[in-house]
This record gives C-alpha cells, sequence and structure tokens, in this order.
C-alpha cells in the first residue's frame, strides 16, 4: 500500500514537475487527491462512531456523560458508580464508611481529579511541578520495582510523609526529564520514574467488549507481512489465567474491573478484594497499624457499580464542518500509514449484561496492541511485558476535545502540546509513517490534523 503511494507519488512529481502553488516544496496537494481518485471510495459511509454508546456533543461535559437509553436499572447502578467516581475519598474512619479507607500513602483523593470531565488534568506545570494528571511508575528497565517505594510512586499520605514529590524540565532535545524530591531515601540504583499521563475516559465499555480474537487478528508480532510494524498483544497471568491486557499506556489491565482495582490501590490507597494490600512495601512501616476503612475498603459491590459507571460512559458524536476535507483528512491518515496501528474500527461482542453495547461497530483508531515507537519514547522502565519502548496504541476518538482545553498535553509522558506534536515525536515502527507525515504539504497537514481533531 505505502509503496503504490510513493510510486504514484514518484510518478506524479516527475509528470507534474515540481509546480507547487503551496508553500511546501517537498510535495503538493494533487498527491492526495490523485490517490484518492485511484483508491479510495469518494464517499465512505460513516456510521455513528460509537454505535448506540454515541452522544450528543455537550462542550462542557464531553467526557463523563451517559449513553443516551439506558433503562432504569443502568442508569441506577451507573448513577450510583458516578457517585462514587466523584466523590473525595477520606482517611479511616471517615463520616461516610461508604468512602473511607483513603491513604496512608495516596497520589489524591478521587478518580475525577486525574479523569476530568472536560480533559487531561495538569502535569506538566510552567513553574518545574508536577501536576495530579501526571503519575510516576517506579521500575527498572528489567521490570523490577523500587525495593523501598515499590512500582508506584505515590506523592501524598494521609498522615506521615508522602514517598516525595517530582519535579521536571525540558533536556536539550524537548524531553522532559524527571527528578524526585524526597526527604526518605533516593531511588535504588537503575530504577527510573516512568511518567503516565491520565487519559481522557472515551468508550472504554466498549475497548471492553471486543473479543480478544478481532484483537489478536491483527497481531504481527515477527513483522510476517514486512510492513515495519509489528503489533502484538500483552499477556498477563492473573488468578492462574491468561489475560490479555488492553488498558493503560502499555496494556497492563485486562479488564475495567481491575484496572478501577488497581487505581483504588495504587492511586488512592484503598484496598479492595482484588487488592487487598495497601501500597507499602515490607521496607515501609507508614502502612502498621493504621486505622482500616474496612476489609477490603472498597466493597465488590461499589467496585461493580464503579463498573457499570465506565463502561456506560458515552462517546461524543463527530464534529465536522466540511465532510469532504473530513474524508480527505480520513484518507490521507490511512495512506501515511496511521492506520496500520490505529486501526480506525472495531467491532463490540455480544454481551447479556449491557444489550445496548452489543454488536456495535465503533471507530476508536486503536488496534490495543503493543508497538515499540523508538528511542525517543523510551523510559527505561519495563512493566509487565513490555519494553520500556513498547506502547498500546492509544485510542484517538475524542482526542479534539482534549486539544481543545488549555493545558491538556499528549503522549505517555505529556511532552506535546498538540497533536502535531504528538506525531512528530513518533519513531520506531511508526517512523515510515511519521516521515510520510513531514513531507505532506501544508495544506494536506491541515487536512489530517482537521480530521484527527474531529473524530
Ligand atoms: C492520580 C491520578 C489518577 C487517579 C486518582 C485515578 N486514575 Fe485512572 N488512570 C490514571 C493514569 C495515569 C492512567 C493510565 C495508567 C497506565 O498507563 O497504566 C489511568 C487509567 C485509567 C483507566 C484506563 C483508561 C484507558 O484508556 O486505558 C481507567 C478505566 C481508569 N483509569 C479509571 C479510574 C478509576 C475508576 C479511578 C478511581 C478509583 C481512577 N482511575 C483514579 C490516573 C489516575
Ligand atoms: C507503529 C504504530 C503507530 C503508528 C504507525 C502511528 N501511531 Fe500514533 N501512537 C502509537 C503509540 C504506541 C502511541 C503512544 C506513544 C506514547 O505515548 O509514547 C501513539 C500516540 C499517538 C497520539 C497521541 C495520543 C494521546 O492520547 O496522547 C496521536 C495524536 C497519534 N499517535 C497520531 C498518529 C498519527 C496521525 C499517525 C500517522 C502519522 C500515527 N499516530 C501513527 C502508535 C502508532
Amino acid at each position: 500500500m505505502l509503496k503504490i503511494f510513493y510510486m504514484i507519488n514518484i510518478i506524479i512529481i516527475l509528470l507534474s514537475g515540481c509546480s507547487l502553488d503551496d508553500s511546501d516544496s517537498y510535495t503538493n496537494e494533487s498527491v492526495i487527491k490523485e490517490v484518492d481518485a485511484h483508491s479510495v471510495d469518494p464517499s465512505p459511509v460513516w456510521l455513528p462512531n460509537a454505535g448506540n454508546a454515541t452522544a450528543e456533543f455537550d462542550s462542557d461535559f464531553p467526557f463523563l456523560q451517559f449513553i443516551p437509553h439506558l433503562d432504569l436499572a443502568e442508569l441506577t447502578s451507573a448513577s450510583q458508580g458516578r457517585e462514587l467516581f466523584v466523590a473525595e475519598w477520606t482517611a479511616a474512619p471517615g463520616v461516610r464508611p461508604l468512602l473511607d479507607g483513603l491513604g496512608p500513602l495516596t497520589i489524591t483523593s478521587s478518580c475525577v481529579h486525574c479523569h476530568l470531565a472536560s480533559g487531561r488534568a495538569p502535569s506538566l506545570m510552567e513553574n518545574g511541578d508536577v501536576g495530579v494528571g501526571l503519575l510516576f511508575r517506579l521500575r527498572d528497565s528489567l521490570g523490577n520495582a523500587d525495593p523501598f517505594y515499590g512500582g508506584q510512586l505515590q506523592t501524598a499520605a494521609t498522615s506521615g510523609s508522602s514517598e516525595g514529590q517530582v519535579s521536571w524540565k525540558f533536556d536539550d532535545n524537548n524531553q522532559p526529564v524527571f527528578t524526585l524530591v524526597t526527604n526518605q531515601f533516593p531511588l535504588t540504583e537503575g530504577i527510573n520514574l516512568g511518567p503516565r499521563l491520565s487519559p481522557q475516559l472515551v468508550g472504554i465499555g466498549l475497548l471492553d467488549l471486543v473479543s480478544v480474537d478481532e484483537i489478536l487478528s491483527r497481531e504481527d508480532e515477527y513483522d510476517i507481512d514486512a510492513d515495519g510494524i509489528s503489533g502484538r498483544a500483552h499477556w498477563h497471568i492473573i488468578d492462574g489465567q491468561l489475560e490479555l491486557g488492553r488498558f493503560g499506556w502499555k496494556a497492563m489491565q485486562p479488564s475495567l474491573k481491575h484496572q478501577s482495582a488497581g487505581a483504588m490501590q495504587q492511586d488512592m490507597g484503598l484496598t479492595t478484594s482484588l487488592n487487598p494490600a495497601e501500597p507499602c512495601t515490607d521496607l515501609q512501616t507508614l502502612c502498621d497499624n493504621q486505622p482500616s476503612g474496612g476489609s477490603p475498603e472498597v466493597s465488590d459491590n461499589s467496585l461493580a457499580v464503579i463498573n457499570d459507571f465506565l463502561t456506560l460512559l458515552a462517546v461524543p458524536k463527530r464534529r465536522i464542518s466540511d465532510q469532504n476535507e473530513f474524508d480527505q483528512g480520513a484518507a490521507i491518515f490511512t495512506h501515511i500509514g496511521c492506520a496500520n496501528c490505529h486501526q480506525p474500527t472495531l467491532t463490540t461482542i455480544n454481551s447479556d449484561k449491557y444489550p445496548l453495547l452489543s454488536n456495535q461497530l465503533i471507530y476508536p483508531y486503536t488496534d490495543l496492541l503493543l508497538h515499540d515507537l523508538g528511542n525517543d519514547l523510551n523510559d527505561n522502565v519495563k512493566e509487565g511485558d513490555a519494553q520500556p519502548s513498547e506502547w498500546r496504541t492509544p485510542p484517538l476518538w475524542s482526542l479534539g476535545l482534549v486539544e481543545a482545553v488549555e493545558g491538556s498535553r499528549f503522549l505517555h509522558d505529556g511532552r506535546a502540546e498538540t497533536i502535531e506534536q504528538a506525531i512528530i515525536w513518533h519513531g520506531g515502527e511508526a517512523l515510515a509513517s511519521k516521515n510520510n507525515f513531514d513531507i505532506l504539504s501544508v495544506i494536506e497537514k491541515q487536512k489530517l490534523i482537521i480530521f484527527l481533531r474531529s473524530i
């Protein structure tokens, strides 16, 4: 496909000379028009981007909005889950036993502090501080956790001292470098800070319902088709079962339930039946003799309603002002190889529990597989089986809404301020695609970005 694109490209350039009325001298707009004329359906059919889970766009509240037409039982359960998601949790014993057990080590006191209704929480602050929107895994390049602090840094504490704070600055290459500031121990030699930006929660219930087989059908670990792209699944063994990871920047969690229980433990110091321990290591005495908020602190019922809430979140519908321009942007996205990883469509399985979400064609722009994105995006932290430079293709739907909110950032460490900057950082398996992006004309780039802002 790409080869054909290049051949047509070269032939057109040879035939037309370099007659450009556009300021960019590498290529010209007729390239894409010619390619479109040869290989792309001139008027692709676009179904709603998230099937039944598509909602009208609400500019004040694009994320954390319920799917339309829920039945009463779904609405009740999702509303209870929403209450727990936006609640301020407190240390035990608290006035509301349902909401106590926070800490002693924690990062913040509510899920919604990191997963805003409108975009991404503050991360790389101008004064060199790191906002709550960025948390840190602590591992070496072989995957070993810090023996004292454990596998994640907790920057706050409900009693005693937190593990420390992180400050940041850009290096000469415009990459953020992070430093732990702590009055406890320095990190053990070889252990690095692995930054993870809080993603907006969009369509995660649908992604939870994509079949393992569909994800595996796109795997090409040894690049048998020799297209330079070798996506692979991230497998985990949980309770003796092999589970496919699909959530988080490294596909560390196999389901929303595991993701929430992990967040409760590592981000908030809340225990669940899935993770009954506080996030202290054996060397940390802070968690000993702390009043507990129950055993576990978050009941299975609370975990289940949060799961319903997360599952029943809507996806804002596309925002298209010029259909033709949008179609051309979509064609460019495919032609330059973005769609090789950011797969436009997936389908959900049949779900007895969530019939509205069954058998939906969705447009998340991800394959949910791990890809090596090259050296610049290597943070020397291995998680599970994912190497330091391997990342799960993030879904791109609703990303334009994120970009519109001031302070929002992109990529796992938030180094990119705009969608275009995020593209330019792509390397490794995505290098060819990034190079194709570089040689697009200004107008072609604009069309691509307009498309990305509308999905
Ligand atoms: C301190 C900030 C923070 C808090 C608090 C937090 N999260 Fe997250 N959340 C994150 C980060 C960072 C990630 C990405 C994790 C990774 O890459 O491994 C994430 C990922 C997720 C995802 C997966 C999203 C995806 O697209 O893969 C879900 C679902 C989620 N969180 C739910 C929750 C719930 C429910 C709570 C409250 C119990 C919560 N989070 C609390 C920061 C936070
Ligand atoms: C080889 C697979 C691959 C290809 C090809 C690829 N991407 Fe990505 N993309 C990724 C991965 C993996 C990440 C996450 C990297 C990170 O955060 O370190 C990402 C991140 C992004 C982000 C930031 C997402 C966010 O949530 O912050 C955008 C935007 C993006 N890609 C757009 C594109 C576009 C446009 C193209 C085509 C020019 C493209 N990508 C090609 C795999 C790919």
